[in-house]
């Protein structure tokens, strides 16, 4: 027994539980622009397991669950699997995970933690085992990071950001993210004053409701175009943010594209064809953006999307290049980019009548103060820092300020900032491979060391 005592603090030397609390400040890797085609996610590293194997997983707004692959997944896309048999820390779960034969696997419990400074222990866990090549839904790449704390289960899981503020080892239950391509970033436990500008506008989440099709719904003024004034919607629209949407949904599309004193002008090829066109297989809105064989001889104007969204009192800018102004793509006529705006499903007759995704998450900075106790959730709004933002903009202040402010959104301003370290991964690549069929990607593979090399010296 001696030497397993002896041996034991060693192996343990990996456990980060902080002892007091703390932050933490990481580096995210986001699309540099919004493509029709990609699913456009936004990856933090997660340390899963012990000793920690580094896993690259999508931000999720909209989910509790943490996913991630199997190293045994045949046909899991993305390039960092979860070794569950190389994690001392692992354990079964009795949970069922009720999949299908196209995409199944079992939910495990196993320590998470970010950055060599916060973990948590027996995190439930979604292990992705199934993925049919004939699974068609959207193949997210790696997993997912799910970072709501409040859905309806009738048997919540073990979630890991209100586990790590639980257990002391965060200053504050809040988290703050930016995915702007400039300096994308995401930091858990305090907000850091480097990451935004302007005052944070608080606003007060709706308590949760079952029949809407989002959670953390929040109230906003409604949206505007080039002239200013608000479209005509409801007052005070409920409205969701979704890291995994690249559009912004209105209540109707047309309200704004159908009037130049909201678009701006838009480039008209000819005297008959509005400025957008709207493509009748997609009902997708797209603007010339491009000189092709369809305009012979004209030059198309780099068209400009301009939108802007309030929020108690204060307008936020959304940018047009790489967000609302899609590149081309086969989603696209030709010489045509699709714009990001688009209406809330005719279908969805529930609430919120409004989904801000990824053009609206990559213009602001947002930060998520999750329940606790007696405070409801918040989300906080202000202008990423560095950005290119007017001081007419940054300047602006919010039009009022929450009842329960002091009581709830009373944080701590961090002073220094704790040094994050990238373990090697167990499971880590042992070189970079380029893909059949796929020309200039180079993806790591892990253990390809351990393949027995093919020896090519057939003759024909
Ligand atoms: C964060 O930075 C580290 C060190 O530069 C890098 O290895 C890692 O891939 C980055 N993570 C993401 C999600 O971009
Ligand atoms: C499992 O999935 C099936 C098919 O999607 C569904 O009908 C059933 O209600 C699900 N069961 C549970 C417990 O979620
Ligand atoms: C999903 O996986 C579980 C656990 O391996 C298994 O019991 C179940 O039968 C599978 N479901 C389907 C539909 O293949
Ligand atoms: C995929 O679908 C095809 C056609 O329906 C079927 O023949 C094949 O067996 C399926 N493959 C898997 C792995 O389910
Ligand atoms: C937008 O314009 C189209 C074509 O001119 C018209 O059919 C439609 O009714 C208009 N929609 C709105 C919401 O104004
Ligand atoms: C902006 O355009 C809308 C719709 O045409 C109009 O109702 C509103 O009065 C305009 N606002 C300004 C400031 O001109
Ligand atoms: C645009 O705004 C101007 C000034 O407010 C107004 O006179 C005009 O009718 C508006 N145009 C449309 C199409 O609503
Ligand atoms: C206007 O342009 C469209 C293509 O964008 C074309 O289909 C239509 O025939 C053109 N009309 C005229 C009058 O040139
Ligand atoms: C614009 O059109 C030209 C010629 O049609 C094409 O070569 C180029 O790739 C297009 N640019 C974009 C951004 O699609
Ligand atoms: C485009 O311009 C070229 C020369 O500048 C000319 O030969 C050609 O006929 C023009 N095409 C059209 C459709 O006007
Ligand atoms: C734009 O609005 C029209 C009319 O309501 C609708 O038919 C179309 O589906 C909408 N397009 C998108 C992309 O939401
Ligand atoms: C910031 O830059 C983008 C693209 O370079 C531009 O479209 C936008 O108008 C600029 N914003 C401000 C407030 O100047």
């Amino acid at each position: 027994m001696a030497p397993f005592f002896l041996l034991a603090p060693i192996l343990l030397g990996y456990a980060v539980r902080a002892a007091s609390p703390t932050w933490i400040s990481l580096n995210l890797s986001v699309p540099s622009t919004i493509s029709d085609v990609e699913i456009n996610a936004n990856y933090v590293d997660v340390l899963v397991g012990t000793p920690p194997q580094v896993v690259q997983l999508p931000i999720d707004l909209q989910t509790d669950a943490i996913d991630v692959y199997s190293s045994d997944c045949a046909f899991c896309p993305g390039w960092d699997f979860f070794d569950p048999s190389l994690s001392t820390t692992n354990k079964p779960n009795d949970r069922v995970l009720n999949g299908t034969n196209l995409f199944n696997g079992t939910w495990i419990y196993d320590t998470i933690g970010f950055g060599g400074i916060v973990e948590s222990p027996d995190i439930d866990i979604g292990l992705l085992t199934v993925m049919s090549t004939n699974y068609t839904n959207f193949r997210i790449r790696n997993g997912g990071l799910g970072l709501l704390t409040n859905t309806f289960r009738k048997d919540p899981i073990n979630r890991l950001i209100p586990r790590l503020y639980e257990s002391g080892q965060l200053i504050d239950p809040v988290i703050g993210m930016r995915l702007d391509p400039s300096n994308p970033r995401l930091t858990i436990g305090a907000l850091d004053p480097n990451d935004y500008e302007g005052t944070l506008n608080w606003v007060e989440l709706e308590p949760d409701n079952g029949d809407w099709f989002k959670y953390n719904v929040f109230k906003i003024d409604g949206f505007s175009g080039r002239n200013g004034s608000l479209l005509p919607f409801d007052d005070n629209l409920l409205t969701a943010v979704d890291s995994m949407y690249f559009d912004i949904s209105i209540p109707n599309n047309l309200t704004y594209f159908n009037n130049t004193n909201y678009t701006g002008p838009v480039f008209s090829i000819n005297d008959t064809v509005d400025g957008y066109n709207l493509d009748p297989t997609f009902f997708q809105i797209s603007y010339p953006c491009n000189t092709s064989s369809l305009f012979p001889n004209i030059s198309v104007p780099h068209p400009y999307v301009d939108f802007s969204v309030h929020i108690n009192g204060v307008s936020y800018m959304i940018d047009s290049d790489d967000n609302l102004l899609h590149q081309p793509s086969q989603f696209s006529p030709n010489g045509f980019c699709n714009v990001g705006i688009v209406s809330t499903s005719d279908k969805i007759t529930t609430e919120p009548q409004s989904v801000l995704g990824l053009p609206f998450l990559r213009s602001v900075y947002l930060a998520y103060r999750f329940p606790t106790g007696s405070c409801p959730g918040f989300f906080g709004f202000a202008f990423p820092k560095g950005l290119n933002r007017t001081q007419a903009q940054v300047s602006q202040t919010p039009r009022a300020t929450p009842t329960l402010s002091s009581q709830c959104l009373s944080l701590t301003r961090p002073t220094s900032t704790p040094i994050v370290s990238r373990p090697a991964s167990p499971n880590s690549a042992s070189g970079n491979y380029a893909v059949y069929g796929e020309d200039g990607v180079q993806v790591s593979l892990s253990g390809a060391d351990l393949l027995v090399k093919g020896i090519w010296n057939a003759t024909f």
